[in-house]
């Protein structure tokens, strides 16, 4: 394929050079008279492992190109891809003066080209960019239509800066976020012959899996420092303790507890984060975001609870109020914090557990109701009375039981999901789901 290269950085030097040497004709635009000097000398303009001998390789063999004539680049190609740099702003947010100006470079040159051409945005950014500036930009100078005059795809990075040639032929996967199946195929041609799984998906889920990965792998780089903090401050082994958490590949290195959904609870997670930052800070050390874990699933529960006040009812029933389903276990059920702060606002809250019936309570479960939530004795009741009460239904239970009653519900009721109990299609209620 003829392929220009928006940006010949780190991400834009090593994939024009990998995908020349898979065979690809590679045009590659970058304003830097220093970068293309050294390009056009056969030379790596980065410090990258093996880049300068794929470089000094693929330019000798004339399959490499550069050049800072964005119109020949586009008219002497049928994709180009936008690899240019999203640096941060002061504030945190996403600088895309680089991306705007490239795709009003491009827009441009296709509309003299006057023949369709594809557009891949392969820069990281933030959801809704590709649909939201690209395109507009690109539909603004070529005064033609998406999909019409040219395709939109955006196709995320996952290369590692020293490592990142082995990575091009490695990935984990390749991600092709667009809304033509032409385009899609297009972009995949590329990568005939790289390995890994190649997905298909929106623009906007391509856009957001790149910060998925990269905010997963700060998050797991400072889960195994705070441990190390941890660990150290009780003279433990912590490479041990990571070593052997990593081979469970059942509950920790694994998909489990990777849907998002609502907030943990139970008798076990609390409290042993609780206990974790207690103990680092009795020894005047802090574990800041294990602690801030605890933050962020309070704000779950709050942002329900919100959510439910924004429906503007009164009465509120629940499926569910045990920490979770097939459990008469109550202590530290974010069900019972979301009906406590509905019922401290005044709201009418009925409940329906299957597991949970006072009389038959007994223990620990019986005196977290007498001590802390008397009120909640009065709220728990049949299945029947709690769908004739709600106006907003809380699905906390993923059970075939939980699946009867709400099926029973009626059109004017608000079925507001937390755990993808039910489908919206089956769901005879207005069906709300948390994050989908
Ligand atoms: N560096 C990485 O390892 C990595 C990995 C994955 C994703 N990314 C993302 O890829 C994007 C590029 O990152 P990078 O590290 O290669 O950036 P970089 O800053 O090294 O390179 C960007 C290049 O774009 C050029 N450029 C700017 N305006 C241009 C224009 N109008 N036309 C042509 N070229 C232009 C610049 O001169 C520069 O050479 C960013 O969005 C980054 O977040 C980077």
């Amino acid at each position: 394929m003829k392929i220009s290269i928006f940006g010949l950085g780190y991400v834009g030097a090593t994939t024009g050079a990998c995908l020349a040497k898979e065979g690809h004709e590679v045009v590659g635009v970058d304003p830097q008279p220093a970068k293309l000097e050294l390009l056009r000398a056969g030379k790596s303009p980065i410090v990258e492992e093996g880049l300068d001998e794929l470089v000094s390789q693929v330019v000798s063999e004339g399959r490499f190109r550069v050049t800072d004539d964005y119109r020949t680049a586009v008219r002497e190609t049928d994709l180009s891809l936008i690899c240019v740099g999203t640096p941060s702003e002061p504030s945190g947010g996403l600088k895309l003066d680089y991306v705007r100006k490239v795709s009003a470079e491009i827009g441009e040159a296709i509309r003299e080209k006057g023949a369709y051409h594809s557009v891949v945005v392969r820069s990281t950014v933030l959801p809704g960019t590709t649909e939201g500036v690209v395109v507009p930009i690109l539909e603004e100078k070529t005064q033609g239509k998406a999909g019409e005059a040219f395709g939109i795809s955006m196709n995320p990075e996952f290369l590692r800066e020293g490592v990142s040639i082995a990575d091009f032929y490695d990935p984990p996967f390749t991600i092709i976020g667009t809304p033509s199946a032409d385009e899609f195929e297009r972009v995949r041609s590329l990568y005939t012959g790289i390995q890994g799984d190649v997905i298909h998906c929106d623009l906007s889920v391509a856009e957001a899996i790149k910060y998925g990965c990269n905010v997963l792998h700060a998050l797991k780089i400072t889960f195994a420092n705070e441990m190390g903090i941890f660990c150290a401050e009780y003279g433990v082994d912590a490479t041990a303790v990571m070593e052997i958490l990593c081979k469970d590949t059942k509950l920790n290195i694994s998909s489990k507890y990777m849907k998002p959904g609502f907030a943990f609870g139970g008798s076990c997670l609390p409290k042993d984060l609780r206990a974790c930052v207690y103990a680092a800070r009795s020894k005047d050390a802090r574990l800041p975001m294990l602690e801030a874990a605890l933050d962020s699933n309070r704000y779950q529960i709050e942002r329900v609870a919100n959510r439910i006040v924004s429906f503007d009812k009164r009465n509120i029933g629940f499926l569910g109020i045990a920490f979770k389903e097939g459990t008469d276990d109550l202590r530290e059920s974010p069900l019972v914090a979301l009906a406590e702060i509905l019922i401290g606002k005044g709201y009418d809250v009925r409940i329906f557990d299957p597991n949970v019936h006072y009389a038959s309570l007994h223990g620990s479960n019986r005196e977290v109701i007498d001590r802390y939530l008397p009120h909640l004795k009065k709220a728990l009741c049949t299945a029947e009375e709690v769908v004739d009460h709600a106006e907003v239904m809380v699905l906390g239970h993923n059970t075939d039981v939980m699946r009867q009653v709400a099926s029973r519900m009626r059109p004017d009721q608000i079925a507001l999901d937390l755990v993808r109990a039910i489908s919206p299609a089956s769901c005879p209620a207005r069906y709300v789901g948390l994050y989908w």
